[in-house]
């Protein structure tokens, strides 16, 4: 292999600009060439590619969304697509490719590599954190503070009020992000996907809470959650049901997935960048870069996309306890 192309596809996370760099930057120790390309794999199918050195990826360890931008891209989805970006990847003699991103991206990944046998190798970056393979992806550590933070806030000027706020976090169909950051923030109630806890059973945990003396709650909810009504009517159905609560809402939205990444995604990112370029210098290929116990893994890209990682029933239970 004597040139590697690296580039971020599907939602940007914190973290994702540290691995472009540990990608580059171990490419040039190995002495093999290195090619950027932008806008995912629509810019592969476009040609929009620039040749990386060291120096390339000066002062980006820090930022966070990714120098080399994002796209979903339909394209790729066809036959036609993928032979477009084949035909750009061997012109610019690209023999291999690192790309940072979710499943949607990985599932592109695997395609190429059916119908080419091109080398691949992936780098799980999603605030999400729902890639089967790895206990964390890029940039979830970061979306947890990015919460936990917030909600510190919104916690002040509940408790002033005596209020009740829903709290509504991304995580797309998993509920990693509110589990972790609703017990990092002493949440009161967790609505996750995962579990439905029920209308019923809400009611009457808020009613214990008030009765027993809390000034303020905090109930996170993950955007992916099965309990049937959105944060509005979250808070219509309290404030009909339980008259004794002023209830607010906040939608958290995209401000989770931007910010300087944390110092624990810098560090995974550069070293799941050199064992991704190894990895492809090794002549392994089809595999995403998970951590395990502290320690890199490698799992076929084909089982990283059909599962998600489970979700932690010890938190859950440590929840519940904190909120007797
Ligand atoms: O996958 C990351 C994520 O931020 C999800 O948590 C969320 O559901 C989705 O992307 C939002 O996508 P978009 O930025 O396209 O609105």
């Amino acid at each position: 292999i004597k040139k590697i192309a690296v580039f971020t596809s599907g939602g940007d996370s914190p973290g994702m600009n540290a691995a472009i760099r540990s990608v580059v930057r171990t490419c040039a120790y190995m002495k093999v060439d290195c090619v950027a390309i932008y806008r995912g794999y629509q810019g592969m199918i476009e040609g929009d590619f620039k040749p990386m050195d060291a120096r390339s990826v000066n002062n980006i360890i820090n930022k966070g969304g990714t120098i080399l931008k994002s796209a979903r891209c339909d394209d790729f989805r066809t036959k036609e697509g993928r032979k477009k970006a084949y035909d750009q990847l061997k012109k610019e003699g690209v023999d291999a490719f690192v790309v940072i991103g979710g499943d949607g991206s990985f599932t592109g990944a695997l395609k190429f590599n059916e119908e080419y046998d091109f080398p691949v190798i992936g780098i799980p970056g999603t605030i999400d954190n729902d890639i089967f393979g790895t206990t964390f992806t890029l940039g979830f550590d970061t979306a947890l503070n990015t919460v936990v933070e917030v909600i510190d806030k919104i916690r002040d000027t509940a408790s002033s009020h005596n209020r009740l706020f829903f709290v509504e976090v991304m995580g797309r169909d998993v509920g990693h992000i509110a589990l972790n950051a609703g017990v990092g923030a002493g949440a009161e109630e967790i609505l996750i996907p995962e579990e439905n806890l029920g209308l019923e059973r809400l009611l009457e945990s808020l009613k214990r809470s008030k009765a027993s003396g809390k000034s303020s709650s905090i109930v996170i909810v993950a955007e992916g959650d099965k309990i049937g009504k959105n944060v509005f009517e979250l808070k219509e159905y309290v404030e009909e049901h339980l008259p004794i609560y002023d209830v607010r809402v906040s939608v958290l939205g995209h401000m989770q997935r931007g910010g300087a990444p944390s110092c624990y995604d810098r560090v995974l990112a550069s070293r799941m960048g050199v064992k991704a370029v190894e990895s492809l210098l090794e002549g392994k290929s089809n595999l995403m870069v998970g951590v395990q116990d502290n320690k890199l893994i490698l799992t076929p890209i084909s089982k990283a996309i059909k599962g998600h990682t489970k979700i932690d029933k010890e938190l859950m239970r440590v929840s519940d306890i904190m909120t007797v």
